[in-house]
């Protein structure tokens, strides 16, 4: 099966300093795929790459077979492929329910032609959106707080809220950066529930960077172990647990 994310021998470097080296990743149609490695090996960096804001030096990213490497991210993201970001300091005096309507899609009432001259159709996309919304804001167990400024949500309802935004569009890969940082136990429970239900419910396909070995453990299948640049292995999390030199390259030999 064609691979939903496939990178080919990407490279990277920023000044003299090489961050990705001939990096090539497969990610498999409908898994969560997990992303560990140590500080600076370049994880965020290689989603970046693969998101669209950051451009390779060489090698290629395709995207369910389409060759992808010259597309803008924002030419990615309305072919499905998205990455959560923390809430724009703008959005955060919007209540949450408006956080998710303002999601960018093929929106007609963003087309000044269709505005003006189609204020019918305009209603009726609204219309749609704020079901859509009042739909996503359920799933992700936030409806108590649809109305409260986002600003004003807990660090843990904010991720729920950022991963809510990836299902006003059709998504179909998603690129979690660290969404378990600085989360609460029973937040974290219902994140990884709603992940997990995505994927089952929806068919999304995720990739997750995470340090947090007992969120990687519970979700992820395969586990890709990047290091300074390159892919050191893949597997199950037992076997990269249990890698001597996945071992070495956390711990320095230390646990050994
Ligand atoms: N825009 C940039 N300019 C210069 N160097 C950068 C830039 N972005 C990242 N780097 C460097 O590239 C290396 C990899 O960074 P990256 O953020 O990809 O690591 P990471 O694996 O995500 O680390 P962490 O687990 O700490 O988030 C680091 O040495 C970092 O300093
Ligand atoms: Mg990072």
């Amino acid at each position: 099966m064609t691979p939903i994310i496939d990178v080919q021998q990407v490279n990277k470097a920023f000044g003299g300093l090489r961050v990705i080296n001939d990096g090539s990743i497969q990610v498999t149609k409908g898994s969560i795929t997990g992303m560990i490695g140590p500080n600076g090996a370049g994880k965020s960096t290689l989603f970046n790459l693969i998101a669209g804001a950051l451009t390779p030096d060489s090698g290629r990213v395709l995207l369910d077979g389409e060759d992808i490497t010259a597309l803008s991210a924002n030419a990615r993201f309305h072919k499905g492929l998205l990455r959560t970001f923390q809430i724009a300091h703008e959005f955060s005096h919007m209540s949450a329910l408006e956080n998710l309507m303002m999601v960018p899609s093929h929106q007609p009432g963003e087309n000044l032609f269709t505005t003006w001259f189609k204020p019918r159709l305009v209603r009726e996309h609204d219309a749609k959106v704020r079901r859509r919304a009042l739909e996503v804001i359920d799933f992700i167990g936030l409806y108590h707080v649809r109305n409260e400024l986002a600003g004003n949500l807990s660090g843990g309802q904010k991720k729920l809220l950022e991963l809510g935004r990836t299902m006003m569009t059709d998504a179909k890969v998603v690129l979690l950066d660290e969404i378990a940082a600085g989360v609460n136990r029973t937040l974290l429970g219902d994140l990884i529930g709603n992940i997990e239900r995505l994927n089952q419910e929806m068919g999304y396909t995720f990739l997750v960077i995470e340090h947090d070995m007992d969120m990687i453990a519970r979700l992820c299948d395969p586990v890709i172990v990047l290091a300074q640049g390159s892919v050191m292995m893949e597997g199950n999390i037992d076997d990269v647990q249990n890698n001597p030199e996945v071992i070495e390259a956390y711990f320095g030999g230390s646990a050994a």
